[in-house]
C-alpha cells in the first residue's frame, strides 16, 4: 500500500474514488462545495434527494460525477461539530474503508474536511488515517494452504492544503512506521504456539538486529539464565520441551551515553496454566499470551524505521507454560534474580514469575525508565473491557505521560492504583512472597508484585489481557500498544 500527499485542484484530481465528507444535515465543507461547484450542482441535488443524512459513518457511492476527472465520489457521513471524537473518526474510516474493500477500487483519495475530527489537526488525521487503512487491509494468511486474495486497494492519498503538505507528509512516515509496527505484532500473536516458540521469537529478534545497524540483539538460553539466577523465569519453563529464551534488542539511536528506554515484554507463547491446568473452553487464545513481547518487537519495529534519536532496550521473558513431571507444582519455592524468594501457589500466574527476572536484568542498562507490557491477569479484562489497556506505576510523571501518549494515538490506558495498602495480599509464611494474592485486586496485586523488582526505578506496567487481541468470529491479534509505546517514544526523542 502506498500513500501520498495530494494538492492538485479537486475537478481535475485523478483517482478511482474521492471520499468527501458530509456533515449532519447534509451540509458541505470548503472541500466539498469545490467539488459541487465544479459538478454544476450534481452534489447538492444528490443530497437534495435525501440519499446521506451526514450521520456518522454513513455512506453513499457515486458514479462519474459530470465536471469531475475522479471515476467515483464516495460520500462519508461526518456527524455534527462539537461530537466528532476520535472514536467518530475511526467509525467513519472504518466505513469507507469497508466501500472500499467491496468493489475494485484500485486508487482512493481521502479529501476529508478540516473539521471532521475535533480539535485534531492536520498530522493527527493523516496519521490516524494511514494506521487505520492499513490495519483495515492486514490479512493473515500464513497459516492457509490457499491465500487470501490480494487486496485491490493500491494507492491512498491523502488531500491537504498546500500549507499542509510537509505536515502530511511527516504523517505518512510516521504512519506507516506505527501501522507497520501494528501488523509485525499481529502477525506473532496470530501465529499458533507451535510455530510462535521462544525460539521461533528469539529468532525474530535477530532478524530485526540484521536489518539495522544501530540494533544488536542478544540471546540468553537457559543455562545463561540458571547461571545468572533467573530461576523465577526458569521456573515456568521448566515442564516445556521448548527451551526459555531471554531476548535482548538494543536500539541505539541516541548518544552513546543516553540513558535507555526499556522495554520488558511478557513472552509466554502458549500459557496452558501449568499444573494448574486451565479449562479447556477458549485455551487456544493463550497463544496469544505472547502478545506483550509481540508490542514490544512490533514498537522497536517502528521506533529502527523511524531511526528516532534516543536509545531503546527491549527485554522479552519468553517461555512456554505447561504441565509435566518436570513442571513447577504449587508450592514450589524459588529464589528470583535478585534474590527475594516467591513461592509458586498457582502456576498460571506465570507472567509475573518470567517479568520479575526481566525487570532485575533490566536494571543493568541503567533506565531512563522502564515500561513492561503483558497480558498478565483475567481480572483486568474485568475491570476494564477490552477498551482500556491497564496502566500502573510507582511514578505519576511517567504514568501522565504514558496515559497521554495513549490518549494522542487513540490506544487508550487507564490507570489503576499501587497503593502499598495491597502489598500484604501477597504475603507468604514460606518465602519472601507468594505470586497470587486472592481474588480481590487482582491486576494490582499483580503489579504489587512486579513493582517488588522495580523499587529502585522508574517503571510503569501495562495489562494488555483485554486489548491484545479480540475473540470470536473476528479473532485475532490487535497488535495494542505499539500505538501508544511508539507514541511515548516519538516524544521523548
Ligand atoms: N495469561 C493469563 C492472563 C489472561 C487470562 C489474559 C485470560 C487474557 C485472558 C495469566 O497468565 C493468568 O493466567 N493469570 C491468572 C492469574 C491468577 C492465577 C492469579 C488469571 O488472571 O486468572
Ligand atoms: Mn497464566
Ligand atoms: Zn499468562
Amino acid at each position: 500500500m502506498e500513500f501520498t500527499i495530494s494538492c492538485d485542484p479537486i475537478a481535475t484530481h485523478t483517482t478511482d474514488c474521492l471520499i468527501l465528507g458530509v456533515a449532519d444535515g447534509g451540509k458541505l465543507g470548503k472541500i466539498a462545495k469545490a467539488v459541487d461547484k465544479a459538478s454544476k450542482g450534481a452534489l447538492k441535488t444528490i443530497i437534495g434527494n435525501g440519499d446521506i443524512s451526514g450521520k456518522v459513518a454513513s455512506t453513499l457511492l457515486l458514479q462519474q460525477l459530470p465536471g469531475l476527472a475522479a471515476k467515483r465520489v464516495l460520500l462519508i457521513g461526518t456527524g455534527k461539530a462539537g461530537e466528532r471524537s476520535a472514536a467518530n473518526y475511526r467509525k467513519l474510516l472504518g466505513a469507507a474503508l469497508n466501500v472500499l474493500k467491496q468493489t475494485g477500487i484500485a486508487s482512493a483519495t481521502f479529501a476529508l474536511e478540516e473539521d471532521t475530527v475535533d480539535e485534531r489537526d492536520c498530522y493527527w488525521r493523516s496519521r490516524r488515517l494511514v494506521e487505520q487503512v492499513a490495519a483495515g487491509l492486514y490479512q493473515f494468511d500464513r497459516m492457509k494452504s490457499k491465500k487470501a486474495d490480494p487486496v485491490k486497494l493500491e494507492t491512498v492519498a491523502i488531500y491537504t492544503s498546500e500549507a499542509d503538505e510537509e505536515t502530511g507528509e511527516l504523517a505518512i512516515r510516521e504512519g506507516a512506521a506505527i501501522a507497520n509496527g501494528v501488523s509485525t505484532a499481529r502477525d506473532l500473536g496470530n501465529l499458533p504456539g507451535n510455530v510462535c516458540t521462544p525460539t521461533y521469537l528469539a529468532e525474530q529478534a535477530i532478524a530485526l538486529g540484521e536489518e539495522y545497524d544501530n540494533v544488536s540483539v542478544e540471546i540468553l538460553d537457559e543455562e545463561q539464565m540458571r547461571e545468572l539466577g533467573m530461576h523465577s523465569l526458569l521456573s515456568v519453563s521448566a515442564g516445556s520441551d521448548q527451551p526459555a529464551k531471554l531476548i535482548v534488542i538494543q536500539y541505539q539511536g541516541g548518544g552513546a551515553r543516553a540513558k535507555p528506554q526499556v522495554l520488558v515484554g511478557k513472552g509466554i507463547t502458549f500459557d496452558s496454566g501449568g499444573i494448574s491446568l486451565k479449562p479447556g473452553e477458549g485455551m487456544d487464545e493463550m497463544k496469544y499470551d505472547m502478545c506483550g513481547a509481540a508490542s514490544v518487537v512490533g514498537t522497536l519495529t517502528a521506533v529502527a524505521e523511524l531511526q528516532l534519536p534516543l536509545n531503546v532496550v527491549a527485554i522479552i521473558a519468553a517461555a512456554e507454560n505447561m504441565p509435566s513431571g518436570k513442571a513447577t507444582k504449587p508450592g514450589d519455592i524459588f529464589t528470583t534474580l535478585s534474590g527475594q524468594t516467591v513461592e509458586v501457589l498457582n502456576t498460571d500466574a506465570e507472567g509475573r514469575l518470567v517479568l520479575c527476572d526481566a525487570l532485575t536484568y533490566a536494571e543493568r542498562f541503567k533506565p531512563a525508565a522502564i515500561v513492561d507490557i503483558a497480558t498478565l491477569t483475567g481480572a483486568c479484562i474485568i475491570a476494564l473491557g477490552h477498551q482500556a489497556s491497564g496502566l500502573l506505576s510507582n511514578n505519576d510523571k511517567l504514568a501522565k505521560e504514558l496515559l497521554t501518549a495513549g490518549d494522542y494515538a487513540d490506544d487508550r490506558a487507564w490507570q489503576l492504583p499501587l497503593w502499598d495498602d495491597y502489598q500484604s495480599q501477597l504475603d507468604s509464611n514460606f518465602a519472601d512472597m507468594q505470586n497470587i494474592g486472592g481474588r480481590p485486586a487482582g491486576t494490582i496485586t499483580a503489579a504489587c508484585f512486579l513493582s517488588r523488582f522495580a523499587k529502585e526505578q522508574k517503571w510503569a506496567h501495562l495489562d494488555i489481557a483485554g486489548t491484545a487481541w479480540v475473540s470470536g468470529k473476528e479473532k485475532g491479534a490487535t497488535g495494542r500498544c505499539v500505538p501508544l509505546l511508539t507514541q511515548y517514544l516519538i516524544d521523548k526523542s
